[in-house]
Formats: structure tokens, C-alpha cells, sequence
């Protein structure tokens, strides 16, 4: 069995993450053997071994404080707090064509620097297709040996999954994508009181934007760089409260649009750089790292998640210094 440390924000150990799992009598799925997987045979050095292709942005996040009662996280307080950010697609190749891309991403670290900050990652689908990391490892591997259509009809919790997916139109723009937290956390509030949830950035704009290359790797990074010279990009941060009938471990069941919904504020993106020179590319947007106010609901995706990505940061983070010493070598 391996053993995995996850660190709260300002970097104190907040638990051991004992990540090793069993995959239908195989050997265990470390977070090794996943990013082992995601990042393939060519290793694209110092870029990440999921969602490689990617550009940082950075803004305010105005908190509307309609969350506050539920939760003591300053982001969640009324007032105006910085973000450094990253949207991305998913896959390994820093050079992937942003066009055809199943998923798009939005990142974000609320208060950086700070003991408060909060991370999450979102993507475009609500739900997972799958309920377990030994699952979603299965689930790539199929990928990987072109077998998804068996794996989904031998898997029946896709069918949320797949229903999203068969609606699903990519937009011309990150600007007009709805990302989603998918996993559940809790809100807890001074009193200790927690209330499970799920959030997504809802765009706050209806123009669909104008693609220059369709052929282009960074097809929408270079409309989201020409949309924001006219302004700023804004974003709904919009969460759903879960009630009595839902699970907040299972990733797989959408919850009821009846279910309580509320606005925490808006993400206001008012820059954006390519990756390598900006603020985002040395972050890891570890889905646990979490300010007091937050805390993760059991769906073991959270920590294996939080393996994965740890392992993928100490693989770039070294190439990146390996990099660097050589180019001081020849200099
Ligand atoms: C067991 C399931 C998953 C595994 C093993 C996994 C693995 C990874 C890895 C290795 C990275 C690169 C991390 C880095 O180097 O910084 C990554 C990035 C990312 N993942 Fe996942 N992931 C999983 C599920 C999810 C889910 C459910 C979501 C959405 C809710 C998600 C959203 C993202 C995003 C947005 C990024 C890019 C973050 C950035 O811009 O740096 N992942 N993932």
C-alpha cells in the first residue's frame, strides 16, 4: 500500500491520504499508476500529465455573501478577493487542437497567498461517468484501447454521463461554457453545521465570440485573449444545495433542479497570459485544498484526485528545475 501526503492551504498537513485501490483483483492503482496512464509514452516535459494545454488568467472574485450563513470561508464573506486562474482542455498534449477537445475547464485559486485561499477545478460536464477511481482508472484505460462503448454499456451509472453528453454543443468560447465542481464538498459553518454542496461558473455573457482559425492548436485561447481586450469575461459562481435525497459521494447522479440554488458572487477575469509566464502554470489546482468554511464529502474521486494531481506537480515541478539548471549550465 502507498501512502500519499495532501496539505491544507498555507501548507499544513491535513491528513495522509492512504491512496491505493483495487482494481477487480489487479494489482493496486497508485496515483503513480494514474498519472503513469494520463501522461502516455511521450513525456511532454514540464507541462501537466492531464489538461496540458492551458493558459493562466487572474481577476476578482466579488463574493455576494449570500453563502456566508452557511459557511465561515472568507471567499464566501461579502467583498472583492483576488484569483489566480487557468482554463484548459483536458488530455496530455500541450499542443492538442483546442477544437476538438471533449472537455473544457476552468480553474481557480480565490485569495492565493493566503491561509484562506480555495481551489477548484471545474469541468464542463455536471457529472462523472463513473462513481470510483478504480472505476475512472478503467475507464481511461478503454479509452486508451479504443473499448469505450463496451466499458460505458457494462457500466449503467453512465447514463447521466451519457445523456449530458449526447446534448452537449461546445461552444466557440471558454467565455460561454458552464464548469462544474462535480464532486460534493461541505460548507461548515462557525457553529460546525455543514450542508453538502456542488457549484459551477455559469457564464454571464450571450456572445458566442468569433473562432480566427478552426485549425489552430490554441483556436480558443486566442478568441478568449481577443475577447478580453473589449472587457472583462464574468462568471456566475452558482452553488446547489443537496437535500436529504442526495448522495454527496456519488459523483454520478445530477441533483434535482428543484433543489436550493445560490449565487456565492462573480468571477470577474480581467487577464490572461500564456501558461509559461504566468502565475497559474506552478499552482496545483488540488480540488482539497480548501479554506476552514470547506471541507471534502467522502466521494473517493476527491482523494485520488488529490493524489494524482500532487504526483503530476512533483513531475513537472522537477522537469521545470531540471530545465532551468541546464539552461544555467550553457549560459
Ligand atoms: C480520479 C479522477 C481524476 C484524476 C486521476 C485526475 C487527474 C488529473 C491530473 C493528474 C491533473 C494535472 C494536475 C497538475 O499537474 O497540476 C489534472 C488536472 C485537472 N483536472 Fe483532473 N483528474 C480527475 C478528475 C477530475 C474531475 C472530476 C475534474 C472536474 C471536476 C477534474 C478537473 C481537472 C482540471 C480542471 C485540471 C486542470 C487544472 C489546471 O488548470 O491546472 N479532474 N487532473
Amino acid at each position: 500500500m502507498r501512502y500519499v501526503l495532501f496539505t491544507a492551504a498555507a501548507g499544513a498537513v491535513v491528513a495522509a491520504a492512504v491512496y491505493a485501490v483495487t482494481v477487480s483483483g489487479r494489482a493496486p492503482v497508485s496515483a503513480q499508476d494514474f498519472v503513469n496512464l494520463q501522461q502516455g509514452d511521450t513525456i511532454q516535459m514540464g507541462f501537466r500529465r492531464a489538461h496540458a494545454n492551458g493558459f493562466c488568467i487572474s481577476g476578482e472574485f466579488q463574493a455576494s455573501g449570500e453563502l456566508a450563513a452557511y459557511s465561515s470561508a472568507k471567499a464566501l464573506q461579502p467583498g472583492s478577493y483576488p484569483f489566480i486562474g487557468r482554463m484548459s482542455i483536458a488530455g496530455n498534449n500541450p499542443t492538442a487542437p483546442d477544437l476538438r477537445a471533449p472537455v473544457r475547464s476552468l480553474a481557480l485559486t480565490i485569495l492565493p497567498d493566503t491561509a484562506d485561499q480555495w481551489r477548484t477545478a471545474m469541468n464542463t460536464p455536471p457529472v462523472m461517468a463513473v462513481a470510483t477511481p478504480e472505476k475512472f482508472y478503467q475507464q481511461l484505460l478503454a479509452i486508451q484501447s479504443n473499448t469505450v462503448p463496451q466499458f460505458f454499456a457494462d457500466h449503467p451509472e453512465t447514463a447521466h454521463f451519457l445523456e449530458w453528453r449526447s446534448h452537449y454543443q461546445p461552444s466557440q468560447s471558454y467565455a460561454t461554457e458552464r464548469y462544474h465542481s462535480i464532486n460534493a464538498f461541505y460548507l461548515v459553518d462557525r457553529q460546525g453545521k455543514r450542508q453538502a454542496v456542488r457549484w459551477a461558473a455559469l457564464p454571464l455573457t450571450d456572445d458566442a465570440g468569433v473562432i480566427a482559425d478552426e485549425e489552430a492548436p490554441d483556436a480558443l485561447q486566442q478568441e478568449f485573449f481577443n475577447r478580453l481586450q473589449q472587457g472583462p469575461v464574468r462568471f456566475d459562481v452558482q452553488f446547489t444545495l443537496a437535500t436529504a435525497n442526495d448522495d454527496p459521494a456519488d459523483a454520478t447522479i445530477p441533483w434535482p433542479e428543484t433543489n436550493p440554488q445560490l449565487s456565492a458572487g462573480t468571477i470577474v477575469i480581467e487577464q490572461a497570459s500564456v501558461q509559461q509566464e504566468g502565475a497559474c502554470n506552478a499552482l496545483n489546482f488540488d480540488p482539497l485544498v480548501l479554506p476552514a468554511g470547506f471541507a471534502p464529502s467522502a466521494d473517493p474521486i476527491l482523494r485520488a484526485r488529490a493524489a494524482a494531481y500532487a504526483e503530476s506537480h512533483r513531475r513537472r515541478a522537477r522537469e521545470v528545475l531540471m530545465q532551468q539548471f541546464a539552461g544555467g549550465a550553457n549560459e
